[in-house]
């Protein structure tokens, strides 16, 4: 098998769930994808990734091209074997990473160049270089370069931008070439207006791509601005391909699109809140710092399957937290990883049995019920 295909076996409502195949294996949709910015899940080992239920992972053209290069990544055999994970990698292009964490950043038509957060060198990156930096790494699903208007925006300037992206989406695509067993994914944009999303959606489909992500959400909207977009969006991309809501989000933010159509979310939330002690669980979020768990012998969630709930109490990881050891951070970002990927079975589930709407009241009312 040298393509890469998704197949739709079940919707309810709007939802869908089905299967991307990959030469590197299944992705079971919905999917989340924990985020892996420097070639680690952190605190993670990727054994223990792939046994929280995670079928891919995201990378970062942006943080691998300063450190440690993707041409040195190259030489090594590639992001894969270079980080021991064999399973799909998906890497987002750079851009929006450029504009959350670079200097001196310089937009053109060309592309955009900018100095490195961590020793100040100069850079470049345009479509052409991050589709060669992303064939370098060998990631298998490669997403197109792209420009992220910070909301909120003046509709000229979301429009403008929208149309830039859409001449690099294009870019990105003859760059990217016919890459059998690899897929790129266009990226829609066009802020929070139902006309612009429109056109960004026609003109990705009149290029053509392996699915279509909805980028520019989750940029300080807020939930209901962002699900009033959602309500629209996903029904603008085809049917037929998988769509990915990128950097999203809370749980009940990944509950909420994939009702409206989503197929595949990332989010740093799991993993960075593992280290800063916020804990998710089918009750609410607890924070494992405070006072009242200090002696508290029972495990984070009591229907976890995960390491940290079968073998640790609450007051130990609190104990290890305040006493800022590592396996706080490790125990937790597991617990957290586990917590989201059961979230999406049991979404997959729900959705099979034809049974989603009943399953999404019994997650707000499992979330309402307060005192974790
Ligand atoms: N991550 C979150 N939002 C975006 C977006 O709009 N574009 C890209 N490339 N990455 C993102
Ligand atoms: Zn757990």
């Amino acid at each position: 098998m040298t393509e890469i295909s998704y197949q739709i076996n079940a919707t309810d409502g709007r939802a869908r769930t089905g299967v991307i195949n990959t030469p590197r294996g299944e992705i079971r949709t919905p999917a989340f994808m924990p985020v892996g910015t420097a070639a680690t899940v952190k605190a993670m080992m990727p054994e223990s990734v792939r046994q929280t239920g995670a079928d891919i992972l995201l990378g970062n053209t942006y943080h691998l091209m300063l450190r440690p290069t993707a041409e040195r990544v190259d030489r090594l055999g590639g992001l894969h074997k270079f980080m021991n994970w064999d399973r799909p990698i998906l890497t987002d292009s750079g851009g929006f990473q450029v504009m959350s964490l670079a200097s001196l950043r310089k937009l053109t038509e060309r592309g955009v160049t900018f100095k490195s957060h961590i020793d100040g060198s100069k850079h470049e990156i345009t479509p052409e270089r991050s589709m060669e930096i992303q064939k370098l790494l060998g990631s298998d699903i490669v997403m197109c370069f792209d420009e992220c208007p910070a909301l909120p925006a003046d509709r000229d300037r979301i429009a403008s931008s929208m149309e830039l992206s859409m001449r690099w989406a294009k870019r990105s695509k003859d760059a990217f070439g016919d890459r059998p067993g690899h897929a790129l994914f266009g990226i829609q944009q066009g802020g929070l207006e139902e006309d612009l999303r429109q056109q960004s959606a026609d003109a990705l489909r009149d290029i053509g791509f392996g699915g279509y992500a909805i980028g520019g959400l989750a940029v300080g909207e807020g939930q209901e601005a962002m699900f009033g977009c959602l309500d629209y969006a996903p029904e603008q991309l085809p049917q037929d391909k998988p769509r990915y809501l990128m950097g999203v989000g809370k749980p009940d933010d990944i509950v909420g699109a994939v009702a409206r159509g989503i197929d595949m979310m990332d989010c740093v939330l799991p993993s960075r809140s593992g280290r800063t002690g916020q804990v998710f669980t089918r009750k609410g979020v607890l924070n494992i710092k405070n006072a009242r768990h200090m002696d508290d012998p029972r495990p984070l969630d009591e229907d976890c399957g995960c390491p940290a709930c079968q073998n640790y109490s609450r007051a130990y990881l609190h104990h290890v937290f305040r006493s800022q050891e590592m396996i706080s951070s490790m125990l937790l970002t597991w617990h957290n990883l586990h917590y989201y990927q059961d979230l999406m079975a049991g979404m997959r589930d729900a959705i099979t049995a034809g049974t989603f709407e009943a399953w999404q009241r019994d997650f707000h009312a499992n979330r309402a019920q307060g005192d974790i």
